[in-house]
């Protein structure tokens, strides 16, 4: 497993449902990984191979993971799995997979379990919904994620969490600088484990608010949809 504290930022492209081989090819050539940063691409995973193969200063990531361990699952893969590609990380209950896939906390917890038993670390994506927010009940939400969600053997060590209020994915909206930072130090007050967690933002960060959202001090690198499939916009964030 890599060992978290050699970074003191982690930013991670969530390809989602994009990318293909001309892509991939175009955007590793122009990618710049000089930063001393971790970069971490999470491509659909029929394409970490090709990833994995690029000469850049990066790591592969994986977008989910079964909570099988091996047997008839037609379609999934399994942690060991990803570890054989020499995955590094696995984004685990992202808000895409929580509405359109019924993840469920109990699912993350065994997905969170195997994955480090097989020296992958988690990223795990917590998030409230703008009715919740607006309902105040952002904290609840995302304690029950957390209480659900990271098993006993989790640590500040071999998991992340990324903070990614779901009203801000895709649609240029973010939280305050403020508001991201009182979130993310609640975050690490939700259980006296978390203090040390490295916590990542998510939504809507492009090269124009990403230095400054990194900049926070609760705030420990970013979670890039959209603006990590524009190469130039991605260069910028990561420099
Ligand atoms: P956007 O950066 O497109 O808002 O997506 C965020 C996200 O969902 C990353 O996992």
């Amino acid at each position: 497993m890599l060992n978290l504290s050699n970074f003191s930022s982690f930013f991670v492209a969530n390809w989602k449902l994009n990318g293909n081989m001309a892509f991939i090819n175009d955007y590793f050539d122009a990618l710049n990984t000089k930063s001393q940063n971790c970069v971490v691409v999470c491509p659909p995973s029929i394409y970490i191979d090709k990833i994995k193969k690029n000469q850049k200063n990066i790591f592969a990531g994986a977008q989910d993971v079964s909570k099988f361990i091996s047997g008839a699952f037609t379609g999934e893969l399994s942690a060991e799995m990803l570890n054989d590609m020499d995955v590094k990380f696995c984004l685990v209950g992202h808000s895409e997979r929580r509405q359109n896939f019924n993840e469920t906390n109990d699912n993350i917890k065994l997905k969170i379990g195997n994955l480090i038993n097989n020296n992958i670390i988690p990223i795990l994506c917590i998030g409230e919904s703008l009715e919740e927010k607006q309902n105040n009940k952002t904290t609840e939400v995302l304690t029950k994620q957390i209480k659900e969600g990271i098993p006993k053997i989790s640590n500040n060590e071999n998991t992340i969490i990324a903070y990614e209020p779901i009203w801000a994915i895709g649609t240029g909206l973010t939280p305050t600088i403020n508001e991201i930072d009182q979130i993310h130090i609640k975050i690490k007050k939700i259980d006296d484990s978390l203090n040390n967690y490295k916590i990542l933002y998510g939504g809507s960060v492009k090269s124009s608010n990403s230095k400054a959202i990194n900049e926070i001090d609760s705030v420990d690198g970013c979670l890039i949809g959209g603006a990590s499939l524009k190469i130039e916009e991605f260069n910028n964030i990561i420099s």
